[in-house]
């Protein structure tokens, strides 16, 4: 289903015309969000990441109730995939635009190998998260990280690894990354200027919920090399195994598929948390 501004539109119809600042500017901002048996994965989390972004990107008078409703009702009508959201400025500023679509399940690889390659463009800690208000938007400028993923993949590698320049682990260029050292879990903070990762913030939540470690480092690649196990995690990718980062090979830890098993609880949990209410 295709939806411009809560209108369901044709496939034909469902265009962006070129005009749009979103295309030559890549002026918008975005969400995907998972479908589970009709069932809307962290709605509440990525609702709240959107009018973030909105904010971030000075997108003002955007009718974020009607977004979730309309999610809502065009997601009940399939059993798997995303909803994807963006929001373009339109062809002048006054003119920005709600274009939502349902997207089949995308395959993603069981495991990773990543190349690292150094982000010039990320705050990657030499600024507050609040000392500039863009940082982390979920913006539709994503031309420099899918540079990155490419070149990753011409020199043989699923993706990229981005690193700040002092080599700092910060994330992929569509995902979050995490790794296990002696049984415990850690993840990179958000004053790197990563993305503040929904399904990050699930893991999160996994830790509390069981008997999971899960702790906020700041790891070098060099000390990256050194630890049991690494994993991508991404709204498509609940806890993928990372075998290779540049030429350092890893093995999967035994917690990864407890982990995995965990978000698919997580999932099942959320979703009968809403249905009984
Ligand atoms: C740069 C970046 N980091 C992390 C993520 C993972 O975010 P989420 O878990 O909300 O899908 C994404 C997802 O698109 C991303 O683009």
């Amino acid at each position: 289903m295709y939806l411009i501004n809560g209108k369901e539109v044709t496939k034909e119809e469902f265009q962006i015309p070129v005009e749009d600042l979103v295309i030559w500017r890549g002026d918008g901002i975005f969400e995907a969000i998972a479908i589970h048996q009709g069932f809307l994965f962290a709605l509440e989390e990525h609702i709240e990441r959107f009018k973030k972004s909105a904010q971030k990107m000075h997108f003002d008078n955007i009718d974020f109730d009607k977004i979730e409703k309309d999610l809502v009702r065009v997601a009940s009508n399939y059993d798997s995939g995303y909803m994807r959201v963006i929001i373009g400025r339109g062809a002048s500023k006054e003119e920005s635009k709600v274009y939502m679509f349902y997207q089949d399940l995308i395959p993603v690889p069981d495991y990773y190998s990543l190349q690292s390659h150094k982000a010039h463009w990320m705050s990657g800690g030499d600024f507050q998260i609040d000392e500039v208000s863009n940082i982390a938007a979920k913006s539709t400028s994503y031309a420099m990280n899918m540079s990155h993923t490419r070149l990753a993949e011409k020199e043989g590698f699923t993706d990229s690894l981005l690193l700040n320049k002092d080599n700092i682990v910060l994330e992929g260029p569509s995902f979050s990354v995490a790794w296990i050292k002696a049984g415990k879990v850690f993840i990179p903070d958000l004053d790197l200027g990563i993305l503040d990762s929904v399904t990050r913030r699930s893991l999160i939540e996994i830790g509390d919920n069981y008997d999971i470690d899960v702790s906020i480092e700041r790891i070098s690649i060099e000390d990256l090399y050194e630890v049991d196990s690494v994993f991508v995690l991404s709204t498509a990718k609940h806890a993928r195994f990372v075998n290779k980062i540049d030429n350092k090979e890893y093995s999967e830890d035994k917690l990864l598929p407890v982990i995995r098993n965990y978000f698919k609880e997580q999932v099942e949990r959320e979703k009968s948390r809403k249905l009984s209410n």
